[in-house]
């Protein structure tokens, strides 16, 4: 997600083996990735200094990879050294790492050409201001609801964010943070960037259960066995539109901020207009589950 907290992009970035000025970084023009959109990617965030839910990410990303039948460029262990590089070339200690892996330049055709592949790994960094996200997640969000536009695997984590980018964008212009992208029966599926949560009126967490239809939201995963083990009230199904509008609390997770809460859908009120206790009393789960203390960058 777009949040406002991003700065700008940070000084370094990596693309196949070097640190690169980001303004000299670049792939070549026949890149599958640009093409057709054979790539895929993740996003990870760094808080104050750790590399938050690290492990889920790069489970995510080997899932993803298997699903395009490519293969890691590196190793693990090495992913787990050029992450904690780039947040250091770039003194970044809050912010955002985005990873793209992509099939690489070949001559465009549209199947997986028969060669050996040679995937293009690319990173960039950018910082982020911790108090406009700790505001966000203090304060709420808006979000809107639209008609899901989007393929029938939404569980890989492609670059193919055209939907996304559509919908995100109706939402920025119409003052809302999320697009809620909701299926033919008229129920939520996921936000364009986020996956979406309500509180009924018993105290009962809903979120989506995991399909093709949604992304498996690593941030999803973790405040799921967090409000589980903290003895929550859980329940994986769909909700409507019209449930969620009617919900004691509502939320997004994603890796730009668990447990963000929405205080508006289609500009009517969730419950007061204001963050759910349930919603901050998650956070705070959160954050005592994301990996801190496990991922420590030295230096
Ligand atoms: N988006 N659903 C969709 C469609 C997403 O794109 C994302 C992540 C999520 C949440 O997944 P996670 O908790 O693993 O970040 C759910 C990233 C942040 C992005 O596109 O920038």
């Amino acid at each position: 997600m777009k949040w406002p907290e991003r700065g700008p992009p940070g000084r370094y970035a990596y693309v196949n083996g070097r640190y690169l000025p980001h303004g000299q970084a670049a792939v070549h023009i026949e890149d599958r990735g640009l093409q057709l959109g054979d790539a895929i990617y993740e996003v990870f965030r760094a808080e104050a200094g750790q590399l938050l839910d690290e492990t889920g990410h790069l489970d995510r990303l080997e899932r993803s990879l298997a699903a395009l039948e490519l293969p890691m460029p590196v190793t693990r262990a090495a992913l787990r050294l050029i992450l904690r590089e780039l947040l250091r070339r770039n003194r970044i200690r809050d912010g955002i790492i985005y990873l793209q892996v992509t099939r690489g330049a070949f001559r465009r055709d549209h199947p997986m050409p028969d060669m050996p592949a040679k995937p293009s790994l690319i990173l960039t960094a950018r910082a982020g201001d911790p108090a406009v996200a700790a505001a966000r997640l203090a304060g709420g969000v808006k979000v809107i609801t639209l008609p899901d536009e989007r393929w029938a695997r939404r569980d890989i984590k492609t670059t193919q964010l055209l939907p996304a980018v559509l919908a995100k964008t109706a939402a920025k212009r119409a003052g809302a943070a999320e697009a809620w992208l909701v299926d033919a029966d008229g129920f939520v599926t996921e936000g364009g960037s986020t996956n979406g949560w309500i509180v009924d009126a018993a105290g009962t967490l809903i979120t989506r259960p995991l399909s093709r239809e949604i992304l498996p939201g690593v941030t999803r995963g973790v405040v799921l066995a967090a409000a589980r083990e903290a003895g929550l009230a859980v329940v994986e199904r769909k909700f409507t539109v019209a449930e969620a509008l009617q919900a004691k609390e509502a939320f997004l997770t994603s890796a730009s901020g668990a447990a963000v809460p929405v205080v508006a859908i289609d500009g009517k009120a969730v419950a007061n207009g204001h963050p759910g206790l349930l919603t901050l009393r998650l956070q705070a789960l959160y954050a005592g589950k994301s990996g801190s203390g496990q991922n420590g960058i030295k230096g």
